[in-house]
């Protein structure tokens, strides 16, 4: 009996093994094409990588549509001498306004002639060649067949989250993806638009409170959430608009913006590109339709957008890719005292508690990165827009730049001036009772971040 059970154990066993041999085969198969699927992964990133920069400097998403269809702001570009209206914009004004120009883009004759001071920056008839030659970073022009009359302008990511280098002159030099725009005065530029009823119909304002809102943003701030509430002022009769934060340094942070709580990257993304630039596209978010927190987007349904076309969609795996890949810019050499430093940042992990919270390396937590308003001592105006109702803990970056990253101050409206202001801050909310040498240490410790 007990042999015969053997018997049957090993026939069994046989049988399962010679039924096995093709499976086997086949997994022998796949794992050797593994080397190629690791090949085909390293392929997508390079390709992800260069489209998604593509997409972040160029796309316009269509919203050429709205910039230039519905504001006309194209005419007030060109100027009533090329077709348009009023004076234009002269490339001075334009970088007075904080637009950047990326020299690599310009083409060699307009280089000499700027170089031999040729150019005339104060005729507007200058910044259309810089436009036709797609040197306005963030901008692109649409020109008649002849290439004479601009017929409309739309925008880019780059616009906010890129700047030059100023390597050939101040606000015109090589491409920084991810670095604010904190010059960039965005609600200036959009009051030159000789038509704001788009403005005027969606947020059901006058005109003149449309402009008050775009005038009160100043350099370097934009509101992405005033098409949502229609709240333009804060309580204090400060301007609700926020500061342009760092596109970079965001891989393995949670959450996005300022408030947090939208959803990844991606998500924000999309908000963007529908939302903001007004490109063509779908975006699905039924937290909108809350018609009590978000009156704007609830009458007009921005929760539900579906054009018929749809730019955007397709364009969000690369791009999402392409910003995880922006680094934060190391601190050049000399940028903070390294001995002051070492001992800031044992305070900033012990002490002072900073870690509890910007958790190193990412500066933010792993996981829900939201705090109240009461947890950091500050009033909840930006807060209460979002829907968790929260602050995101900032991911620290670049903190020793204060030229570009952080032009304008720290936290989401600038309110502290200086990083030592953000620690005097925090040691008085957080009772940390630092000494002087202590502050000081921190200060040299978060130039270091
Ligand atoms: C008109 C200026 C402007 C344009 C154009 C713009 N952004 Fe932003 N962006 C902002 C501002 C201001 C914020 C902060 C919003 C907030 O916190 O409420 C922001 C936030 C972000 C963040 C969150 C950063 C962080 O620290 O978590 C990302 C990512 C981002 N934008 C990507 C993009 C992409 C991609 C595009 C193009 C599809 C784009 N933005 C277009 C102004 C702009
Ligand atoms: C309870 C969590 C918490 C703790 C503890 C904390 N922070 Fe923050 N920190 C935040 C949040 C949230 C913000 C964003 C504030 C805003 O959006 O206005 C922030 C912002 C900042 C900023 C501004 C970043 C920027 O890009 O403008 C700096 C600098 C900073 N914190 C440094 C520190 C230091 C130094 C300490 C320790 C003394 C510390 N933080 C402790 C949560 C915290």
């Amino acid at each position: 009996m007990q042999r015969r059970a053997q018997i049957s154990t090993l026939l069994f066993t046989l049988l399962l093994s010679t039924a096995l041999v093709p499976v086997f085969a086949q997994m022998s198969k796949k794992a050797a094409s593994g080397k190629d699927f690791d090949a085909t992964v390293a392929e997508q990133a390079k390709r992800y990588l260069e489209e998604g920069r593509d997409t972040f400097r160029f796309d316009t998403f269509g919203s050429e549509d709205f910039w230039g269809g519905k504001l006309k702001l194209h005419e007030a570009i060109a100027g009533e001498k090329a077709g348009g209206v009023g004076p234009g914009l002269s490339p001075q004004v334009a970088l007075e306004l904080g637009l950047k120009v990326d020299v690599n883009a310009i083409p060699k004759d307009v280089a000499e002639a700027l170089s031999k001071g040729e150019v005339d920056l104060k005729d507007p008839a200058s910044t259309l060649v810089l436009l036709k030659s797609n040197a306005v970073v963030g901008v692109t022009g649409f020109f008649d067949e002849q290439g004479k009359t601009l017929r409309s302008v739309g925008i880019q990511c780059a616009l906010c989250h890129s700047t030059v280098d100023d390597s050939y002159a101040p606000g015109i030099g090589h491409r920084l993806d991810g670095w604010p725009n904190r010059d960039l005065n965005i609600g200036a530029i959009v009051v030159l638009a000789p038509d704001l009823t788009a403005f005027v119909d969606m947020l059901q304002v006058t005109e003149g409170e449309v402009k008050k809102a775009l005038e009160a943003w100043g350099p370097g701030k934009f509101d992405a959430l005033l098409n949502l509430d229609g709240k333009a002022f804060r309580p204090d009769g400060k301007t609700a608009a926020t500061l342009n934060p760092a596109a970079f340094g965001l891989a393995g942070v949670n959450n996005h913006t300022w408030t947090g709580a939208w959803g990844t990257v991606s998500y924000w993304n999309a908000y963007v590109g529908n939302l903001e630039m007004h490109g063509k596209g779908v975006f699905y978010d039924p937290r909108l339709d809350n018609a009590k927190k978000y009156p704007v987007a609830g009458r007009t349904k921005q929760g539900h957008k579906q054009d018929k076309e749809d730019r955007i969609t397709a364009k969000l795996p690369a791009l999402h890719f392409y910003q995880l890949a922006l680094p934060t810019p190391k601190p050049p050499e000399g940028a903070f005292d390294s001995a002051a430093a070492e001992n800031g940042k044992a305070l900033f992990n012990d002490k002072a508690k900073c870690a509890t919270c910007h958790v190193p390396p990412i500066f933010t937590e792993p996981g829900w990165n939201l705090h109240t308003a009461e947890e950091i001592g500050i009033d909840d105006f930006q807060a209460m827009r979002s829907p968790d109702e929260r602050y995101r803990t900032a991911p620290l970056r670049a903190l020793w730049d204060v030229e570009k990253v952080h032009k304008g101050g720290f936290y989401h409206d600038g309110r502290f001036a200086t990083l030592q202001d953000v620690v005097e801050h925090y040691d008085r909310h957080l009772g940390l009772k630092l000494s002087d040498k202590e502050k000081s240490d921190l200060v040299e410790y978060l130039k270091s971040i």
